[in-house]
């Protein structure tokens, strides 16, 4: 049977990866193999030549580790746009600072760097710059600005990876970056992160953090490698009649995955996999997409360059990048309506974001975002769908998802 089109749920895990989950299962010699990870680690170099790489757990703790390690603590701010997803703001709080959100430019999903001017103060001591769905965000402009500021950059690339921009890699344009390796991005060990320095000095202080912390526990690791094994069961009857998704309910429910944000953190918990160290077991899992990773990027910039030809749906912000994209955005004037009918055709595209700051059931209390105080994001957030660009995705797919999309080529805003 053959994979549904859906944006999420182990969009880049083929036959290849569920067999050495599966292997994985049993094979638990695997599971403390520190060697694994310096492989995966040299292997991420390749992207960043004159690099460090330091593995995490996950993005969160990427970006949490390299707060510390610039000493990042109360009393600091960190500038982060709206338009995200908690796993930012997050480990700004947990090392006591405060997150100030910027607006988004109009069409552009990432900062705008006038509204980045206006928020730095004194207390500035980072801005983290999200190249969102995989879009360059303005980094040359930050970097500049922070440099005027003596304020450090950091690249949020957890949505983009191996994405070349004015001839150099993102990641490679701030002081540091972070990478994130979780369930649905370009390549995925279901958790997973890194961090992207120059600083040999400070990738031992990040390394020597990792080392400070435990393996995770077993029945962890079990959860992330039965989830790549499950979701391959799940995947070809996800549609028939809702089985898919009472099935991942079930499992979730009886614990056999985990999800992405429990729902204490989403009320502001810090999650227990912060304080493990990254796996040799996801590692294994990471080494094998590595491999596939130029061959899915050339396969995302196929299909990022069909929608560009062929939607009628207002793209705003892409229409002309030929990137490798994570995910394609589109804005219309109705996307719940769009949502739901493309769920009733057996699609499951995305809604990256349909709040200034996901998941919405979150409370944005608790990530210290006030309503109304990133307009351009908060109205973006009530336009946008987006498209999927995985690997998996056949052309007669592709063909289907336009097909549907261009029904409503009239609607945008
Ligand atoms: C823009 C962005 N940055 C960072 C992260 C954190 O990544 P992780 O889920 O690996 O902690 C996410 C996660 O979804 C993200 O969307």
């Amino acid at each position: 049977m053959k994979r549904p089109i859906a944006i999420s749920l182990s969009p880049n895990t083929s036959q290849d990866d569920v067999a050495l989950a599966w292997r994985l299962l049993f094979l638990h010699m695997y599971w403390k193999d520190k060697k694994i990870l310096s492989r995966a680690a040299e292997s991420i170099v390749r992207l960043f030549p004159g690099h460090f790489v330091t593995l995490t757990s996950s993005g969160r703790q990427a970006l949490f580790d390299l707060m510390r390690s610039y000493s990042i603590t109360k009393g600091d701010e960190v500038i982060v746009q709206a338009f995200t997803c908690i796993a930012v703001p997050e480990p700004i709080l947990w090392t006591g600072a405060t997150p100030i959100y910027a607006d988004i430019a109009k069409d552009s999903y990432s900062f705008d760097p006038e509204d980045v001017k206006k928020k730095i103060t004194q207390r500035t001591k980072a801005i983290i710059v999200q190249h969102t769905f995989g879009i360059p965000g303005p980094i040359e402009e930050i970097v500049a600005l922070a440099k005027e500021h003596n304020i450090i950059v950091i690249e949020d690339c957890a949505l983009a990876l191996g994405v070349l921009h004015n001839g150099k890699m993102l990641g490679t344009f701030g002081d540091a970056a972070i990478l994130s390796f979780g369930r649905d991005k370009c390549i995925s060990s279901i958790y997973g992160g890194a961090v992207i320095t120059k600083d040999i000095h400070r990738t031992k202080t990040l390394q020597a953090m990792q080392n400070a912390r435990q393996l995770p526990p077993k029945k962890w690791v079990l959860q992330q490698l039965f989830h790549v094994v499950l979701f391959a069961f799940v995947l070809p009857i996800y549609f028939w009649y809702g089985m898919g998704k009472a099935l991942l309910v079930l499992a979730q429910k009886l614990h056999l995955i985990s999800r992405a944000y429990s729902v204490e953190e989403r009320k502001g918990k810090r999650p227990d996999h912060i304080d493990y160290s990254y796996s040799p077991a996801l590692g294994l899992l990471l080494l094998k997409q590595l491999e596939k990773l130029d061959a899915m990027n050339t396969r995302r910039q196929e299909i990022v360059s069909r929608y560009e030809k062929e939607l009628s749906v207002p793209t705003p912000g892409v229409g002309n990048v030929c990137l490798p994209l994570l995910r394609y955005p589109v804005q219309v004037d109705n996307p719940r309506e769009i949502l739901l009918d493309a769920k009733v055709h057996n699609m499951l595209l995305g809604d990256w974001y349909d709040a200034p700051l996901v998941p919405g059931s979150a409370s944005m209390a608790n990530f210290q975002y006030e309503k109304g105080s990133c307009p351009v994001s908060e109205e973006t957030a009530k336009h946008i769908i987006n498209l999927p660009t995985y690997a998996s995705l056949t052309d007669t797919q592709v063909t289907s998802i336009i097909a549907f999309m261009n029904q409503y080529g009239n609607t945008g805003n």
